[in-house]
């Protein structure tokens, strides 16, 4: 077997925050093999940035050792700065140079030859779609165009080890799916080894392999499926006649042997937490016209069922239920028609839409759709209302 391209041994790191120490990774032990895409996953504050940080030399582990490509981190911080490709998760790019800006900043960084540049950078371009705009701004770029300028970025000089920290983040389906396909193009083409790190669980499933992260404390690694196997034969789908979801969900969350409960449309998604079916007796006492069938596992429930075996107290829950139908509450948004032009570009065109008190609403669109827009004509509301005390909604 080939050596691998990074291995953490131990790895422990500590911040001081306001006079406080913040334990951002405890004693994380890995290693990932060459030529593979490797997640990782955990929620926000996990300690992903920092582990993606330490593996591209740019922050030294308290204890614990670190192998990049064979090199040891400690030792020689600088030769592995510059045979791994990274894409930090913020502030990667120059939003005031244009796309060709950026390109020659990170080719002059990074070294790339003069000789190698216009090749590579025509190659970058086309694979990212980005050949049309080269003399755009950065700043000016919809989120999904930025993110892949960034990839183009890290990839200038076709390193052996990528590290990318949430690329698809503000991303929407379909040019996360474009990213995607130049992540593993590159991996096939080179050998090239992969770790991203997403908040998104659907693209753990996409991964070779995933590595787990929960409050600096590594919950589990392997294949996907692996996962989902796990917890096989834990997993049904709920409903009852008369009962709204919400109902359903906050009874359910509450019955015995439930480790998770989450709405997904009229029915909930249970995770028990053995392999045992439930009854509907069991599950909402007195209730008529129950119906529990059990499902396939996919990734998430058992991510979340690792997670809820660990997390604390009072921790936030991760399910977050999208509520697509209007409840029973007072309208507090209602937007009517809504235009917004920039010179001759028509950046929001006619939308309307009603927003109920207690209701979650979901705005969704490519980038570029308009929905930010939207929502800063929404704030500029907002904060008009409250300048002069205005009190309607
Ligand atoms: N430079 C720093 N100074 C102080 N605390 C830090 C610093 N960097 C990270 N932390 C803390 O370390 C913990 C892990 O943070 P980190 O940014 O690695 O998480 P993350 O998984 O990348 O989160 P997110 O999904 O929000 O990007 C958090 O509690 C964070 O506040
Ligand atoms: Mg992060």
């Amino acid at each position: 077997m080939n050596a691998a391209a990074l291995i953490f041994s131990a790895v422990s790191k500590t911040f001081r925050s306001e006079g406080r120490q913040v334990q951002a990774l405890e004693e994380v032990s890995f290693a990932i093999q060459p030529g593979r895409v490797t997640g990782l996953i955990g929620p926000d504050g996990a300690g992903k940035t920092t582990l993606m940080r330490l593996a591209a030399g740019l922050l030294l582990p308290d204890t614990g050792a670190i192998s990049v490509l064979g090199l040891d981190s400690r030792a020689r911080p600088l030769a592995v700065q510059s045979c791994i490709g990274y894409m930090p998760q913020r502030f990667g790019l120059y939003e005031d140079l244009s796309v060709q800006e950026n390109l020659d900043l990170y080719a002059d960084l990074q070294g790339v030859a003069m000789t190698e540049r216009s090749a590579r950078y025509a190659q970058l371009m086309r694979m990212t779609g980005l050949d049309p705009f080269t003399r755009r701004l950065a700043g000016r770029l919809s989120g999904g165009m930025k993110q892949k300028l960034g990839l183009a970025c890290a990839l200038l000089r076709a390193p052996q080890l990528l590290l990318l920290d949430e690329p698809t983040v503000g991303v929407d389906p379909v040019s996360r799916r474009e990213l995607w396909q130049i992540v593993y193009r590159q991996v096939q083409e080179t050998g090239m080894s992969v770790l991203l790190s997403t908040a998104y669980l659907d693209e753990a499933e996409r991964c070779d392999e995933v590595i787990l992260l929960h409050q600096g404390k590594l919950l589990g690694q392997g294949e996907p499926a692996q996962f989902s196997r796990s917890v096989a034969g834990r997993i049904f789908q709920v409903s009852a006649k008369g009962l709204s979801h919400r109902r359903l969900q906050a009874q359910l969350s509450r019955a015995p042997g439930v480790l998770d409960a989450l709405s997904e449309g009229e029915t909930v998604r249970l995770v028990m937490t053995a392999p045992v079916a439930p009854t509907a007796e069991a599950l909402l006492p007195g209730q008529a016209d129950v119906d529990i069938a059990p499902v396939a596992p996919r990734f998430e429930d058992a991510f979340v069922a690792r997670l809820k075996k660990h997390r604390s107290e009072g921790e936030t829950r991760l399910s977050i239920a999208l509520k697509n139908k209007t409840g029973d509450g007072d309208v507090v948004i209602r937007v009517d028609k809504l235009q917004r032009r920039f010179g001759d570009f028509i950046a929001v065109n006619n939308v309307s839409f009603s927003v109920r008190r207690g209701e979650i609403f979901g705005l969704l669109g490519a980038n570029g759709a308009g929905k930010s827009t939207t929502f800063r004509m929404l704030r500029s509301v907002t904060c008009q209302r409250r300048r002069t005390g205005c009190s309607r909604s």
